[in-house]
């Protein structure tokens, strides 16, 4: 960590980081949200400007300090989510998706507050597009592309799913039944998944393993 924080790798480099929940709303005064604290994303773009990147910090409402010196993007929805990173994908040499995007919004928002009524209430909902799909078919050549994955049973098997068919360069992998990983932890146990390998790191903090992670993303960009 000290070595790679004396020698810059990221100088010069353009980052797009994501991270957070996003809002759903269902009326002028409720939503549809996730557990995600924000925290991982976090850390991965306090590490990027240490490490002497440019970086634009995509983020839904978390609760966490600005990250300094870094393009702060604050959006709600996975809609707004999409459009922040249309506007910033096309330049950037690392894209890292570690927000919770909502799978699914409402069909329609109500204008008024839903009075309650019935003893059931049904929610429409409409899938949200998958970004980090759209990414996979949509940056250039030379750009190291990052997912996560939130699994609870199967981690091995759906993350490297998911690293297949959103085509990353790199999947990190969560399991959220293990103590000591996953939303509101300062700690997180994963998986890294590559085209050649997947690592299980050991419990660390997401600071530490922010590092970790930028380490393998370098490493990834030298051989592009
Ligand atoms: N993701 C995205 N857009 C979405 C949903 C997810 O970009 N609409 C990204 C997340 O930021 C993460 C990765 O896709 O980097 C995996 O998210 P995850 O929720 O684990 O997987 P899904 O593909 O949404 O599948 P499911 O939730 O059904 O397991
Ligand atoms: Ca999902």
């Amino acid at each position: 960590e000290d070595a790679l924080q004396r020698e810059k790798p990221l100088q010069g480099k353009k980052v797009v980081i994501t991270g957070g929940p996003t809002q759903e709303a269902i009326d002028p005064v409720r939503y549809i949200t996730n557990h995600s604290s924000g925290k991982m994303g976090h850390a991965l773009a306090v590490a990027a400007k240490r490490l002497g990147a440019s970086v634009t910090y995509i983020h839904g409402p978390i609760n966490l300090p600005a990250v300094y010196g870094a393009d702060d993007v604050a959006i709600t929805s996975a809609q707004e989510l999409f459009t922040a990173v249309k506007d910033t994908y096309a330049d950037a040499d690392f894209i890292i998706m570690a927000a919770a995007v909502g799978d699914y919004r409402c069909s329609s928002i109500a204008a008024e507050k839903i009075k309650k009524n019935d003893a059931v209430l049904t929610l429409e909902l409409t899938k949200n597009p998958d970004i980090l799909a759209w990414l996979g078919e949509h940056v250039s050549a030379k750009c190291v592309l990052c997912g996560f994955a939130m699994e609870t049973q199967d981690l091995l098997a759906h993350a490297t799913d998911k690293f297949k068919k959103k085509h990353c360069d790199l999947l990190v992998a969560n399991s959220l039944k293990t103590s000591g990983a996953g939303f509101q932890c300062d700690t997180n146990i994963v998986t890294i998944i590559s085209e050649t390998q997947s690592e299980e790191l050991p419990i660390m903090d997401k600071s530490a393993l922010a590092y970790e992670i930028w380490e393998r993303l370098i490493a990834l960009h030298h051989k592009k």
